[in-house]
């Protein structure tokens, strides 16, 4: 039987069916252009379209992938973290495709799904291995040791990684969604022509800061004013570029010389990044690591890696899954390791 995978939690709506680790369809309708007048996600926004988008998504996975529900086995949906009128339709929808035809449902957690994403074919990696997740809402260091959760070896302590990006990319004036146009411009500048701030270089742990970096941006912008900015846009974008591709470089570096790991892999938007990508190539190079990097489409968002990381995930039966919620937070927060799937179903599931 085949799953049904959605993904709602931010601003893009996606649908995938999976044969196992075989992705047959997966499909994402992007709200950046109804969020870009606003300068980012606005989520009363995101949660209108998701409930005018996620149907029609579905049915276009479900026909990419020459299959109808009666081919579907269980419906996987992001239960967290994300914004929670997002995360809402997505279960909502999940949960109506899956009741009537008494379909398990498997919530699953949104930064697992980013790690499940290089469980998929071609090329599954086998755990163990060290991944590093940055994504605009969570920057991480996973250490996966199985295919269902993952030990939180390091953290970001303010901003994320992509959440960076977004905000000096619109400080530069490029506008939402930050990342790729940041990636773009910096094409053109220079890395070397600012001197960035390099944030927990002398902390010994594997945790991350974005916070200094970012406002670093904004008084090198206000130092050179408007007219200045727009003349070194490329060289402010590329050096941004460089300090925070430099930061979650290093943080990995570190962690692979306490020698534990034999293999390393990306997950989340920031992973799309070329300057991250070949950086990360060149230090797995140096090291004689393997290296294993998912296509750019399966870093941002999709609905692909929800319905890998489902494959080892707890399904609930229904009813149970009727009374089950959506989180909007990391569960766990603190630290230590993720429970399987990132989430605890006994204690979600309530009365039915
Ligand atoms: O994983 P994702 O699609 O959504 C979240 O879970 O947050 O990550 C989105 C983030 C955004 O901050 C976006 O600007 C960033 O990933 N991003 C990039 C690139 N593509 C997406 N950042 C840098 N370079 C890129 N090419
Ligand atoms: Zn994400």
């Amino acid at each position: 039987m085949l799953i049904l995978a959605i993904e709602t939690s931010c601003d893009d709506t996606c649908a995938a069916v999976l044969d196992g680790p075989r992705v047959l369809a997966n499909t994402i309708s992007s709200q950046a252009a109804a969020h870009a007048q606003f300068g980012g996600v606005v989520p009363e926004v995101a949660s209108r379209h998701h409930l005018e988008l996620t149907a029609p998504v579905v049915e276009a996975a479900l026909g990419e992938a020459g299959a109808t529900l009666d081919d579907i086995g269980a419906v996987a949906v992001t239960a967290g973290p994300g914004l929670i009128g997002a995360l809402l339709v997505g279960v909502s929808t999940a949960k109506a495709i899956a009741a009537p035809r008494r379909l398990p449902l498997v919530p699953v957690d949104h930064l697992q799904g980013h790690v499940a994403a290089n469980f998929l074919e071609p090329d599954p990696l086998e755990p163990p291995f060290l991944c590093l997740v940055a994504s605009g809402g969570h920057t991480l260091l996973a250490g996966v040791r199985g295919h269902a959760g993952y030990e939180l070896l390091g953290q970001t302590l303010d901003d994320a990684a992509g959440e960076a990006f977004d905000k000096v990319a619109r400080l530069l004036g490029l506008g939402y969604p930050g990342g790729p146009a940041l990636e773009k411009l910096a094409r053109e500048g220079d890395p070397a022509a600012f001197e960035m701030p390099v944030a927990m270089s002398r902390d010994p742990g594997l945790d991350f800061s974005f916070r200094c970096l970012k406002t670093a941006l904004v008084y090198l912008c206000r130092d050179l004013g408007p007219e200045g900015v727009e003349e070194r846009c490329a060289d402010l974008a590329a050096s941004f570029q460089a300090a925070a591709v430099g930061q979650l470089v290093a943080k990995l570096e570190r962690a692979l010389k306490r020698g534990e790991w034999q293999a390393v892999a990306l997950g989340g938007g920031v992973a799309a990044n070329g300057a991250l990508r070949e950086a990360v190539t060149a230090l797995c190079e140096r090291r004689g690591i393997q290296l294993k990097l998912v296509a750019r489409e399966l870093c941002t968002d999709n609905a692909a890696m929800i319905g890998s990381a489902a494959r080892f995930a707890t399904p609930i039966e229904y009813p149970a899954y009727l009374a089950y919620d959506a989180f909007p937070t990391r569960q766990n927060p603190a630290d230590g390791p993720i429970r399987q799937g990132g989430l605890d179903v006994s204690a979600r599931r309530g009365a039915v």
